[in-house]
């Protein structure tokens, strides 16, 4: 399968998403990423489900959520009817991960758990089958603009082997500082999913750093 990209809209203009919404339209953008962050969980806080809502409204591709907060489990239905089609809660943040991942597919939405860098892949043994997507955190979560963790290459390489090995279908996403560097080398590690916010949204023309990206990935 070629890899999906999903631009994370952290790093768009907040003042103008309809726009920045509309223009990633017909781009090789395969999903929207959106970031979501309460400020507990990580000490940032992005935006909420009034603000999911208004982008779905103008958004052609499905929109990947993030959540980096605490107690996701309480905001599940909100997110989901605020337009989200992958939901991904944070393996740190769920002391009952099984539970959570139950909901989350009981309401539609495909499943994902991402890890902290300091999460090793190995904690998803039990869940893996279970699971429809899991993001690989290459930076700590909380903010755009970081530099990619380097150890993330080999992580996603064991995760890989542990979903085959599991039986997992699971995707495996890629979240943080990824460019146009170490693309290429995250998908022969395995990654499906590649997630890009300053490098994509930085640049002077974000379609086109998509299309170059998704060029870079398939020749
Ligand atoms: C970080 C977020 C990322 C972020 C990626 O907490 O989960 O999705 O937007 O941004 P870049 O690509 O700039 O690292
Ligand atoms: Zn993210």
């Amino acid at each position: 399968m070629a890899p999906l990209l999903a631009p994370s809209l952290l790093a768009a203009d907040f003042a103008n998403l309809q726009a920045e919404t509309e223009r990633l339209a017909g781009s090789a953008a395969d999903w929207l990423h959106c970031d979501i962050m309460d400020g507990r969980f990580v000490p940032n806080i992005s935006f909420g489900i009034p603000v999911l809502e208004a982008i779905k409204r103008h958004a052609q591709q499905p929109l990947d959520v993030h959540l980096m907060i605490e107690d996701p489990q309480n905001y599940l239905e909100a997110f989901r009817n605020a337009g989200a089609e992958v939901i991904t809660v944070h393996y740190e943040a769920c002391p009952h991960l099984h539970r959570v991942i139950q909901q989350i597919k009981k309401l539609g939405c495909r499943a994902g758990v991402a890890l902290n860098p300091h999460t090793p892949a190995w904690v998803l043994q039990d869940i893996a089958a279970e699971l429809d997507l899991v993001c690989v955190m290459s930076v700590n979560p909380g903010f755009g603009g970081q530099s990619f963790i380097p150890h993330t290459l080999q992580k996603v390489a064991e995760l890989k082997e542990l979903l085959t090995d599991c039986g997992s279908e699971a995707l495996i996403e890629v979240d943080g500082g990824v460019n146009q560097q170490n693309a290429v080398p995250l998908v022969e590690a395995g990654a499906d999913v590649l997630v890009a916010g300053s490098f994509v949204f930085n640049s002077p023309d974000p379609v086109a750093t998509l299309a170059d990206l998704r060029a870079q990935l398939t020749a």
